[in-house]
């Protein structure tokens, strides 16, 4: 029981258990058949919110973002936040997600997928980085956690380090190293 999975307990959530095998056919139709059967008519959320749905809830993501700029950044891990984040942005504009998990070159297809299940169409006004993952989901290394304390005291932002700060020490590192011109504005979005 993590600190977020005790304050979802305590929000009132039921927690029930899924082996490892069940996990990875999460989206099969049997699995799903199996879990309205258990749970009766529900809705099934898939991982990370991400479908349909949830792309169109974050395609309203760009809308918000109140200074003019060229690129919008985000952590990917299921894609959605990304497919929706591009699929919001006015015209010339591009987003770029840097993939917080090991062998992440899958999310280019899902990224395409889910942008489909949520507009009908893909847009080519997106990227994603595989460079910074730091091991693997969740996994982190000391030059992500020296990144993180070095960050919190220069701008008082804690940066959590499954996502956030997988995006912004690989955006760091592609801005020093040349990767944006000069004069390039980008946003960060941490959620
Ligand atoms: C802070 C943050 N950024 C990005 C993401 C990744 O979103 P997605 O799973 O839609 O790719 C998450 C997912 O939990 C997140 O917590």
């Amino acid at each position: 029981m993590n600190e977020s999975l005790a304050y979802a307990v305590g929000r009132g959530m039921a927690l029930t258990y899924l082996d490892r095998a069940t996990y990875r056919r999460k989206s099969e139709p049997a699995v799903l058949a199996e879990l309205v059967e258990e749970f009766g008519p529900c809705y099934v959320v898939p991982e990370g919110g991400s479908n349909g749905l949830g792309v169109r809830g974050c395609a309203e993501l760009p809308a918000e973002i109140d200074v003019d700029f060229d690129v919008v950044c985000c952590a990917t891990g299921s894609g959605g936040t990304l497919a929706g984040i591009a699929a919001g942005l006015t015209d010339g504009r591009r987003a770029l997600g840097f993939a917080v998990l090991k062998g992440g070159q899958f999310l280019d297809d899902e990224v395409r997928r889910l942008q489909h299940e949520g507009f009908g169409a893909a847009t080519e006004n997106w990227a994603l980085d595989y460079e910074f993952h730091f091991g693997g989901y969740a996994k982190r290394k000391p030059a992500l956690d020296t990144f993180i304390a070095d960050f919190g005291t220069r701008h008082g932002v804690p940066l959590d380090w499954v996502y956030e700060a997988k995006m912004m020490y690989g955006l760091f590192d592609r801005i020093s190293s040349g990767h944006f011109a000069r004069g390039t504005t980008i946003v960060a979005v941490l959620s």
